[in-house]
Protein backbone atom coordinates (compact mmCIF):
# COMPACT_ATOMS: atom_id res chain seq x y z
CA UNK A 1 0.00 0.00 0.00
CA UNK A 2 2.48 2.51 0.62
CA UNK A 3 4.13 1.56 -2.89
CA UNK A 4 1.47 3.52 -4.23
CA UNK A 5 2.47 6.82 -3.01
CA UNK A 6 4.64 9.37 -4.95
CA UNK A 7 5.24 11.78 -1.84
CA UNK A 8 4.01 12.34 1.52
CA UNK A 9 2.29 15.76 2.30
CA UNK A 10 1.80 15.77 5.82
CA UNK A 11 3.62 13.45 8.04
CA UNK A 12 1.96 12.04 11.17
CA UNK A 13 4.24 14.26 13.26
CA UNK A 14 2.65 16.71 11.12
CA UNK A 15 -0.84 16.08 11.98
CA UNK A 16 -0.32 15.60 15.51
CA UNK A 17 1.33 18.99 16.09
CA UNK A 18 -1.87 20.42 13.93
CA UNK A 19 -4.05 18.65 16.15
CA UNK A 20 -2.12 19.70 19.11
CA UNK A 21 -2.68 23.47 17.99
CA UNK A 22 -6.20 23.48 16.71
CA UNK A 23 -7.46 21.22 19.81
CA UNK A 24 -6.22 24.02 22.27
CA UNK A 25 -7.83 27.26 19.93
CA UNK A 26 -11.24 25.14 20.10
CA UNK A 27 -10.78 24.54 24.31
CA UNK A 28 -10.36 28.21 24.74
CA UNK A 29 -12.95 29.33 21.97
CA UNK A 30 -15.06 27.10 23.89
CA UNK A 31 -14.52 27.21 27.83
CA UNK A 32 -17.37 26.67 29.71
CA UNK A 33 -19.45 25.00 27.13
CA UNK A 34 -20.10 21.95 25.70
CA UNK A 35 -20.02 21.40 21.69
CA UNK A 36 -21.57 18.67 19.93
CA UNK A 37 -18.79 17.44 18.24
CA UNK A 38 -19.74 15.88 14.77
CA UNK A 39 -17.78 13.48 12.68
CA UNK A 40 -18.75 13.25 9.16
CA UNK A 41 -17.99 9.87 7.90
CA UNK A 42 -15.76 8.25 6.94
CA UNK A 43 -12.91 10.48 6.06
CA UNK A 44 -13.14 12.08 9.29
CA UNK A 45 -12.99 9.25 11.52
CA UNK A 46 -9.15 9.77 12.68
CA UNK A 47 -9.01 13.28 12.55
CA UNK A 48 -12.05 13.80 14.73
CA UNK A 49 -10.83 10.66 17.63
CA UNK A 50 -7.49 12.71 17.49
CA UNK A 51 -8.83 16.19 17.64
CA UNK A 52 -11.20 15.47 20.32
CA UNK A 53 -8.68 14.03 22.83
CA UNK A 54 -6.23 17.53 22.39
CA UNK A 55 -9.33 19.46 23.86
CA UNK A 56 -9.94 19.97 27.56
CA UNK A 57 -13.59 20.40 27.54
CA UNK A 58 -16.69 18.82 27.82
CA UNK A 59 -18.04 17.23 23.95
CA UNK A 60 -20.36 15.30 23.46
CA UNK A 61 -20.22 12.88 19.93
CA UNK A 62 -22.13 12.33 17.44
CA UNK A 63 -21.04 10.61 13.62
CA UNK A 64 -23.53 11.66 10.60
CA UNK A 65 -22.45 9.89 7.12
CA UNK A 66 -22.62 11.26 4.18
CA UNK A 67 -21.34 10.55 0.44
CA UNK A 68 -20.66 12.32 -2.89
CA UNK A 69 -17.40 10.94 -4.15
CA UNK A 70 -18.75 7.12 -4.32
CA UNK A 71 -14.96 6.31 -3.78
CA UNK A 72 -13.80 7.78 -6.92
CA UNK A 73 -11.51 11.32 -7.57
CA UNK A 74 -14.51 13.20 -9.03
CA UNK A 75 -17.11 14.81 -6.78
CA UNK A 76 -20.73 13.47 -8.12
CA UNK A 77 -22.65 16.99 -7.63
CA UNK A 78 -25.17 15.50 -5.27
CA UNK A 79 -24.74 14.93 -1.00
CA UNK A 80 -26.69 11.23 0.08
CA UNK A 81 -27.31 11.32 3.57
CA UNK A 82 -26.38 7.74 4.46
CA UNK A 83 -26.79 7.81 8.55
CA UNK A 84 -28.10 11.04 10.20
CA UNK A 85 -27.13 12.26 13.58
CA UNK A 86 -28.79 10.73 16.84
CA UNK A 87 -28.20 13.99 19.09
CA UNK A 88 -31.16 16.61 18.88
CA UNK A 89 -28.95 19.79 17.84
CA UNK A 90 -31.90 22.15 18.97
CA UNK A 91 -30.08 25.05 21.01
CA UNK A 92 -26.90 23.17 20.70
CA UNK A 93 -23.30 24.21 19.79
CA UNK A 94 -22.01 22.33 16.95
CA UNK A 95 -18.65 21.78 15.38
CA UNK A 96 -18.09 19.28 11.86
CA UNK A 97 -15.39 17.46 12.49
CA UNK A 98 -13.93 16.66 8.30
CA UNK A 99 -10.80 15.71 6.90
CA UNK A 100 -10.94 18.38 3.44
CA UNK A 101 -13.08 20.58 1.81
CA UNK A 102 -13.05 20.65 -1.17
CA UNK A 103 -15.94 21.57 -3.65
CA UNK A 104 -17.88 22.58 -0.60
CA UNK A 105 -20.60 21.00 -0.97
CA UNK A 106 -20.57 18.38 1.71
CA UNK A 107 -20.55 20.89 4.41
CA UNK A 108 -23.07 23.34 2.89
CA UNK A 109 -25.41 20.52 3.13
CA UNK A 110 -24.35 19.69 6.66
CA UNK A 111 -24.52 23.57 7.99
CA UNK A 112 -27.92 24.02 6.15
CA UNK A 113 -29.40 21.08 7.45
CA UNK A 114 -28.39 21.79 11.23
CA UNK A 115 -29.27 25.78 10.79
CA UNK A 116 -32.77 23.79 10.11
CA UNK A 117 -32.94 21.91 13.20
CA UNK A 118 -32.29 24.92 15.32
CA UNK A 119 -28.85 24.81 16.08
CA UNK A 120 -27.62 27.29 18.29
CA UNK A 121 -23.57 27.85 16.03
CA UNK A 122 -22.05 25.87 13.54
CA UNK A 123 -18.14 25.71 13.13
CA UNK A 124 -16.22 23.21 11.62
CA UNK A 125 -12.86 22.02 11.64
CA UNK A 126 -11.18 20.57 8.96
CA UNK A 127 -7.33 18.82 8.87
CA UNK A 128 -7.50 20.03 5.02
CA UNK A 129 -8.90 22.60 2.95
CA UNK A 130 -8.66 22.99 -1.13
CA UNK A 131 -9.60 26.45 -1.44
CA UNK A 132 -8.90 26.27 -5.63
CA UNK A 133 -11.47 23.29 -5.14
CA UNK A 134 -14.55 25.61 -4.05
CA UNK A 135 -17.62 25.14 -6.12
CA UNK A 136 -19.65 26.38 -3.67
CA UNK A 137 -19.23 28.92 -0.68
CA UNK A 138 -18.78 27.49 2.44
CA UNK A 139 -15.64 28.60 4.69
CA UNK A 140 -14.10 26.27 7.66
CA UNK A 141 -13.38 28.00 10.78
CA UNK A 142 -10.62 25.67 12.10
CA UNK A 143 -7.95 24.46 9.29
CA UNK A 144 -4.88 22.44 9.61
CA UNK A 145 -3.78 22.60 6.43
CA UNK A 146 -4.58 24.53 3.10
CA UNK A 147 -3.42 22.02 0.40
CA UNK A 148 -2.50 22.19 -3.11
CA UNK A 149 -5.08 21.29 -6.31
CA UNK A 150 -3.76 17.56 -6.00
CA UNK A 151 -5.76 14.35 -4.93
CA UNK A 152 -4.72 13.03 -1.58
CA UNK A 153 -5.08 10.38 0.84
CA UNK A 154 -4.91 8.62 3.59
CA UNK A 155 -5.57 9.53 7.06
CA UNK A 156 -9.04 8.77 6.57
CA UNK A 157 -8.59 10.18 2.66
CA UNK A 158 -9.55 7.49 0.21
CA UNK A 159 -9.28 6.27 -3.36
CA UNK A 160 -12.03 3.19 -3.98
CA UNK A 161 -12.52 2.86 -0.70
CA UNK A 162 -9.08 2.08 0.09
CA UNK A 163 -6.21 4.06 1.95
CA UNK A 164 -7.40 5.36 4.69
CA UNK A 165 -5.76 3.80 6.65
CA UNK A 166 -1.97 5.28 5.93
CA UNK A 167 -1.13 6.76 9.11
CA UNK A 168 -0.47 10.08 6.69
CA UNK A 169 -1.47 12.27 3.62
CA UNK A 170 -0.10 11.42 0.42
CA UNK A 171 -0.39 11.70 -3.08
CA UNK A 172 -0.99 8.85 -5.04
CA UNK A 173 0.97 7.74 -7.94
CA UNK A 174 -0.80 8.53 -11.23
CA UNK A 175 -0.61 5.05 -12.67
CA UNK A 176 -3.20 4.25 -9.64
CA UNK A 177 -5.96 6.06 -11.26
CA UNK A 178 -5.13 4.98 -14.98
CA UNK A 179 -4.93 1.54 -14.54
CA UNK A 180 -9.13 1.67 -13.68
C1 LIG B 1 -15.00 13.52 1.05
C2 LIG B 1 -14.36 14.19 2.24
C3 LIG B 1 -15.34 15.30 2.58
C4 LIG B 1 -15.90 15.68 1.23
C5 LIG B 1 -15.24 16.93 0.74
O1 LIG B 1 -15.99 12.63 1.47
O2 LIG B 1 -14.22 13.29 3.31
O3 LIG B 1 -16.37 14.83 3.41
O4 LIG B 1 -15.60 14.59 0.34
O5 LIG B 1 -15.56 17.20 -0.59
P1 LIG B 1 -16.46 18.40 -1.07
O6 LIG B 1 -16.02 19.63 -0.38
O7 LIG B 1 -16.16 18.45 -2.56
O8 LIG B 1 -17.90 18.05 -0.82
P2 LIG B 1 -16.61 11.50 0.53
O9 LIG B 1 -17.87 12.01 -0.09
O10 LIG B 1 -15.57 10.98 -0.41
O11 LIG B 1 -17.02 10.35 1.56
P3 LIG B 1 -16.03 9.62 2.58
O12 LIG B 1 -15.70 10.60 3.64
O13 LIG B 1 -16.84 8.48 3.10
O14 LIG B 1 -14.83 9.19 1.78
MN1 LIG C 1 -16.13 12.70 3.88
MG1 LIG D 1 -14.19 9.65 -0.19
Amino acid sequence: MNNDILKTLYSEEDIKQACKKLGKQISEDYKGKTPIIIGVLKGAIFFMTDMVREMDIYTKLDFIDVSSYNGGTKSSGSVKLIKDIDIDVNGQDIIFMEDIIDTGRTLKYLKELLADRGANSIKVCTLMDKPEGRVVEVKADYVGFEVPNEFVVGYGLDYDGKYRNLPYVGVLKPKIYSDQ
